[in-house]
């Protein structure tokens, strides 16, 4: 779980690379590296630590040289060090490589290659890959990577250079990603878009186990059997400005504030008052679904969080039963999966490793596998039978917000879609919602204004070291986000529970002083949840709800309440979860967190 870049032209790569990286550190970044050919040798240069330490390492001891490779690291095998840091190489360093994902069968491969009088410095499974190329190289670099893949289990997008063939690059992926952009003159590979946005829009997305040579002439595309691939270039058509912080302090507060326009973004052209519900080019008919006897959301992280909300959004408007699950789980657990089972898989990246092989293992068996994806041309994207994207634009912050509204707005799409097909709602509920839906983007943005008082309450209550997030029905399901936020990015323990559910045992845990999130949108709950809020009230809690307009009854039961304009109760989460994305954020900021980098996480989990 890397970022891999590289550079073949005219220009100085060293700066480039750092460049590259920089985009990508949203994928690890507990180490970086490059290696650069500089008069016919491989140098390396690479240390533990952000990005900035190898740019101060690079500014002291520069490389010049106009070929060369990068990587950002998330420590998988071998703790963060500079040893175990990428770029690794052989031990002549004759041949340099940098790799994302996982060599699973790499302590055969060390022991094989020990046996033939090699040795290695690091506890990676990475430096197998020079080693083995090495073995395999007679004086062609291509034959020798194709050689040394075909021994490779597990995932890998790896970048080589050879200081024998100092005018090439060669680069090979299989189930993680790469790209090839394609400059004018000159061409990168990466492991996405944002790092190569600022110099070119074009590019080749790579198929698993192809393979691309690099030279300044040109790009060569192959598969497997080194015969040549033909590829259609895709042109990025939105803006590298996109994937920069556009004044705001943060990734996290810029793509907090783009969610009224993600959310306009993803209904357009889906949801309008003039036409029926439009999923893109997926079509399916009345007649297949109602072939489907079950349906499973399955994702990770926020995503699954997302799943858990289309669970009921989906059930309620389409009345089909939906089962929603972690995709690590899901993939063990042996589930029931036919040809009249649709799996819906939901991924921001579209490259979690969990949730990729569920999508797999649901092909395999005959399911109809539907993708909610942010990124075109991810995997997800690319071997799901149907794709419904999320509009967000590029997510860089590790902490999921904008994806996760979004997702939410492809749940309601498709609960709409399903209905519609199924008759299962009047054109007038059906037209109701979709009303209320056209109105959540100004309504998000009259949510953000309360950032100040989220922002007080935060500096009152950064030292707490435990928090609670309770609600009901759908309330329930957007307090495990809002519960996820606080942890990942504020290193606060926090439990998202179910009103009902408190009395048995979890009560337990409050005490005077203990702060508690009530989210209570769902009417024909309120009267319930309030009781739970009077519940650990009277324990002693300090209680902020956050509730629709008009409920003013609220504030007497509580100790602070964040109102946001009211809306259907089956879209309240699009709004409820932006003030728990707030609290999180001013939460991390007052204690100092690095709220777009947390510690121990990557953006991107490529591998198991
Ligand atoms: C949390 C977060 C993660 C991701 C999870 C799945 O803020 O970002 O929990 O949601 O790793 O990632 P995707 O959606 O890319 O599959």
């Amino acid at each position: 779980m890397c970022g891999i870049v590289g550079f073949v032209g005219n220009r100085g790569a060293s700066s480039l690379l750092v460049e590259g990286l920089s985009k990508l550190e949203y994928r690890g970044y507990d180490s970086a590296g490059v290696a650069i050919i500089e008069d016919g040798e491989v140098k390396v240069k690479k240390c533990k630590g952000r990005l900035v330490n190898l740019e101060e390492r690079l500014n002291k001891e520069p490389i010049s040289g106009t070929i060369g490779i990068g990587h950002t690291r998330w420590a998988t095998h071998g703790e963060p060090s500079d040893v175990n840091s990428h770029p690794h190489t052989n031990s002549e360093v004759t041949i340099s490589v940098v790799h994302n994902g996982i060599i699973e069968n790499y302590l055969k491969l060390r022991e094989w290659l020990t046996s033939k009088g090699y040795t290695f410095h690091s506890e990676t499974d990475t430096e197998v890959i020079p080693n083995l190329v090495d073995y395999y190289y007679e004086g062609d670099l291509v034959e020798a990577v194709m050689k040394a893949t075909s021994k490779m289990e597990g995932s890998y997008a790896i970048g080589v250079i050879c200081k024998n063939e100092p005018n090439k690059l060669v680069a090979v992926r299989k189930d993680s990603p790469l790209i090839v952009g394609l400059g004018k003159d000159e061409f990168f590979i990466a492991s996405d878009i944002p790092a190569v946005l600022n110099h070119t829009r074009d590019v080749y997305f790579l198929e698993d186990k192809e393979f691309v040579v690099i030279t300044r002439d040109g790009v060569t595309l192959l598969n497997e059997d080194g015969e040549k691939v033909d590829k259609e270039v895709f042109h990025v058509t939105w803006n590298a400005d996109a994937a920069e912080k556009g004044g705001y302090e943060d990734f996290m507060l810029k793509e907090i504030h783009e969610q009224p326009k993600a959310i306009k973004d993803t209904m357009t052209s889906r949801i309008g008052m003039d036409h029926s519900i439009s999923i893109d080019k997926i079509n399916i008919s009345r007649e297949q679904l109602d072939n489907i006897d079950r349906v499973y959301i399955v994702a990770c992280g926020t995503a699954y969080n997302a799943g858990i909300v289309g669970k009921y959004v989906i059930e309620k408007l389409a009345k089909i039963p939906v089962e929603v699950d972690i995709a690590s789980e899901f993939r063990y657990r042996d589930p029931l999966i036919t040809e009249k089972t649709l799996i819906i898989v939901v991924s921001q990246s579209g490259e979690t490793a969990d949730t990729l092989a569920v999508l797999r293992d649901g092909k395999k068996k005959g399911a109809r596998v539907l993708a909610i994806t942010n990124v075109v041309g991810s995997s997800v994207s690319r071997e799901a039978n149907d794709v419904l994207y999320t509009w967000a634009g590029p997510e860089i912050a590790v902490a999921s917000t904008k994806a996760y509204v979004t997702q939410l707005i492809a749940m309601y799409i498709l609960g709409l879609y399903f209905a519609e097909l199924k008759g299962t709602l009047t054109k007038e509920q059906i037209d109701e919602i979709k009303k209320e839906m056209l109105t959540l983007p100004n309504k998000a943005e009259e949510v953000l204004k309360h950032k100040e008082t989220l922002q007080k309450f935060a500096s009152k209550t950064y030292m707490e070291r435990d928090m609670f997030f309770l609600g009901r029905g759908l309330d329930f399901a957007v307090s495990t986000e809002g519960s996820l936020k606080l942890k990942e990015i504020s290193y606060i323990h926090s439990e998202a529970y179910a009103g009902g559910e408190l009395k048995h045992g979890t009560i337990a845990l409050i005490e005077p002083g203990t702060v508690v999130i009530a989210t209570v949108t769902q009417e024909s709950l309120s009267d319930k949840m309030m009781s739970n809020v009077k519940e650990v009230v009277t324990r002693g809690a300090k209680v902020m709800a956050i509730a629709f307009e008009g409920d003013e009854d609220v504030h007497k039961s509580v100790d602070s309440v964040i109102y946001i304009p009211r809306t259907h109760e089956l879209l309240a989460p699009v709004l409820s979860v932006i003030p728990l994305q707030l609290i999180a954020y001013y939460m991390a900021k007052q204690k100092g967190c690095d709220v777009d980098k947390p510690r121990n996480l990557a953006k991107s989990v490529t591998v198991e």
